[in-house]
Formats: structure tokens, C-alpha cells, sequence
């Protein structure tokens, strides 16, 4: 048994990587600050420091004893990120610094921690790999590009052990519908279970690589697996390599719901990808693990936890 510390611990993927840390036997610390992560997320056996992950002393109490770190914590919205720069810059890429050098000055503890497809920008419709230049057009992609710098930085002049994961769209339970820039199969899913119509932005034939959340929590631990086997910086996309359009994806949710679809269209999203697809093929090689949930059955999950 083995204590892990989750950065970002009680929000949307983080309960999932702890639910699956303690169903193997593990010991798991949060340190979340409940910007957006909730207390109900997390199991009661896990031990929650409640405070702010650019906060160097609470990390470095924190990171104390740990076989490992998995920083999730930011302030995933691409919208915040764009309206408060500075404060959002602070969280995400300050953030990842302050865990780095925390994991550092414990005795070089390995960090897996999440980048996002955000770093490529909008780059066509071919799947994209790692070989890619990254472009990012968002300051959440930056911020998500420069912790990646820095995490090569830690292994390379600190000999602190990274993997990145380059997330492509998550869903699954426990994500959270309340904003307007929430995943968008968890706003259609809530609002299909409330009878309430679906907004398309735009033709709605935009498309994205849609990965289940179950799948990326057995990224994540494969990730730490192999840092533990291997020390390394290493960053690796976390997708299936199939693109779903907007309008598919509701079409799929209301076959699901057995009743008829009720949408409607709207403008576009300003800067909204046209088109996001992710090869596995990097992270498959690396870590023995694929993508296997498919899409039908990631949405009913998703459907009844609603
Ligand atoms: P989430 O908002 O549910 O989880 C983020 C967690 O970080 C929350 O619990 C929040 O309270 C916490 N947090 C935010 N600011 C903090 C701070 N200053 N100090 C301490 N804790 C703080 O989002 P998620 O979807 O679970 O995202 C997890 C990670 O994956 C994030 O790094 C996000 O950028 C990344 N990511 C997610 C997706 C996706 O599709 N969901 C895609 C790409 C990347
Ligand atoms: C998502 C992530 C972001 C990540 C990026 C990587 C979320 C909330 N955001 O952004 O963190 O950096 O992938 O590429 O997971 N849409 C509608 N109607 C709605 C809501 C959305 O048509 O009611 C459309 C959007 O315009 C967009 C698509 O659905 O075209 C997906 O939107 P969203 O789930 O917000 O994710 P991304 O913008 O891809």
C-alpha cells in the first residue's frame, strides 16, 4: 500500500483516479481548494487538504510520504482562462511550478499530471500526435504548454520523474453541468434528464475525440506505473482516434433517451476548435493501455448517473 497525493482530487476526474487508488488498496491525500470539486466527490477514507495549490507550504506538507503525485488541479475553463489571464495563469501553470519543486525537495517523488489537447490549437481534421507543433490559441493552452516545459525541466535539471497527459474531451459521471462553458455531454445529458431543448453552437458538424473517464483514470495509473519502473519526462495523448461531430453526439444521447431530439441552433462558440482528433497510438506503445469504452456505452453511464 502506497499513498498517492491528487492535486484537484474532488473534482470531476480526480474522484475517479481516488475511487480507483483505494479499490487497489492504496492511500489517497487531495489538495483541492472546492473551486469547482466538491467534498460529496470523495469517498470518506480519503484524507482532504482543503487550500490553494500555488500555496508552496500546504504542497510540501502535502506531498510528505508520497509514493506519488497526479496534478489535476486548475481552473479547467477555457472562457475564465481567457477573461482573468493573470489569475487563471497563477493556478495553471504557477500551480504545476509550485508541485514540481514541492516534488523535488521531497526526494524527486514522480508527477503525473494533465496537460490537455488545448496545447495543439486548431490543427485540422488528421489525428494529431505528439510530433505536432504545438499552437496553442487559448491562455489555457499556454498556461497547459508551459507546465509541460517546466515538467521537462524538473526531470532534465532536477531529475524529478513526469508524464503528461494531453486529455482530449472527458466525459463521464460526477461531470459537472452547472456552467455554460461545462463539457458539453454533461450540459446536453442534464438537460435532455430535465426535458429541456439542446443548443447546437454553430452548424453543429464540428467534432471532437471523445474519451471516457474510466479510460483516463487507467492512463493515469499506467503513467505512474511506468515512472516508477522507468524515470523519464514523458507526454502522451489520452484519446480513442475517433471523431464524433456535436450533432451526432446529441442524436446518440436521444436514442439513449428514447424520445424525440429537441435542439435548436445557435451561434458559434468565438475561437471554438473546428475539428479535434487525437492518435493513441504514442500513449498505446508506452503504456499498454487503450481506450476501450466505446461511445454508447460511456453516454448511457453518464445518462444513469445523472
Ligand atoms: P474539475 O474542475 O472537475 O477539476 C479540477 C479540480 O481542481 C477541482 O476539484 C477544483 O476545485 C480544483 N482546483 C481548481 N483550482 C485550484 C486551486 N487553486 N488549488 C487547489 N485546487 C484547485 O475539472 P476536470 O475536468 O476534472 O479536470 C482535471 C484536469 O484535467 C485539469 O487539469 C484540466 O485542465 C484537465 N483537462 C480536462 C479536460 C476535460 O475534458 N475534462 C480536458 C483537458 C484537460
Ligand atoms: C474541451 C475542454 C477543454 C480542453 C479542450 C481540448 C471542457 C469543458 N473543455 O473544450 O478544457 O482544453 O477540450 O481541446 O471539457 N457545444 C454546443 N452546445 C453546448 C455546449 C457546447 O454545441 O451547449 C459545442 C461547443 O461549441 C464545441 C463542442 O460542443 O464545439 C465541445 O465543447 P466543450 O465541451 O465546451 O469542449 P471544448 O471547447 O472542445
Amino acid at each position: 500500500m502506497s499513498l498517492y497525493v491528487l492535486t484537484g482530487g474532488a473534482g470531476f476526474i480526480g474522484s475517479h483516479l481516488a475511487d480507483s487508488l483505494l479499490a487497489g488498496g492504496h492511500q489517497v491525500r487531495v489538495v483541492d481548494d472546492l473551486s469547482t470539486g466538491h467534498r460529496r466527490n470523495l469517498d470518506p477514507r480519503v484524507e482532504l487538504l482543503v487550500g490553494d495549490i500555488a500555496d508552496p507550504a500546504l504542497v510540501g506538507r502535502a506531498l510528505q510520504g508520497a509514493a506519488g503525485v497526479f496534478h489535476l488541479a486548475a481552473i479547467a475553463s477555457v472562457a475564465r482562462s481567457n477573461e482573468d489571464w493573470s489569475g487563471t495563469h497563477r493556478v495553471n501553470q504557477t500551480g504545476s511550478i509550485t508541485v514540481l519543486d514541492a516534488a523535488r525537495q521531497q526526494g524527486r517523488i514522480p508527477v503525473v499530471y494533465a496537460s490537455s489537447a488545448a496545447i495543439y490549437g486548431d490543427q485540422g481534421e488528421s489525428p494529431i500526435d505528439e510530433a505536432a507543433s504545438p499552437a496553442p490559441n487559448t491562455a489555457y493552452g499556454a498556461d497547459k504548454l508551459g507546465s509541460e516545459l517546466h515538467a521537462r525541466v524538473a526531470f532534465h535539471v532536477h531529475r524529478v520523474p513526469t508524464m503528461g497527459f494531453r486529455f482530449f474531451n472527458v466525459f463521464g459521471p460526477r461531470q459537472d453541468p452547472a456552467s455554460p462553458y461545462s463539457g458539453v455531454i454533461s450540459i446536453f445529458a442534464a438537460r435532455i434528464a430535465a426535458g429541456q431543448p439542446l443548443t447546437l453552437h454553430g452548424d453543429g458538424l464540428q467534432t471532437r475525440d471523445f474519451v471516457y473517464v474510466e479510460d483516463v483514470v487507467r492512463h493515469l495509473r499506467a503513467g505512474m506505473e511506468v515512472l516508477h519502473a522507468a524515470p523519464q519526462a514523458t507526454v502522451l495523448n489520452v484519446c480513442t482516434g475517433r471523431a464524433t461531430s456535436v450533432l451526432e453526439l446529441a442524436q446518440a444521447l436521444a436514442r439513449i433517451d428514447g424520445r424525440p431530439l429537441a435542439m435548436s441552433f445557435g451561434p458559434s462558440r468565438a475561437g471554438d476548435i473546428r475539428a479535434s482528433l487525437g492518435n493513441p497510438a504514442a500513449a498505446s506503445a508506452v503504456l499498454g493501455v487503450r481506450a476501450t469504452t466505446g461511445l454508447e456505452t460511456g453516454l448511457a453511464a453518464t445518462v444513469r448517473s445523472m
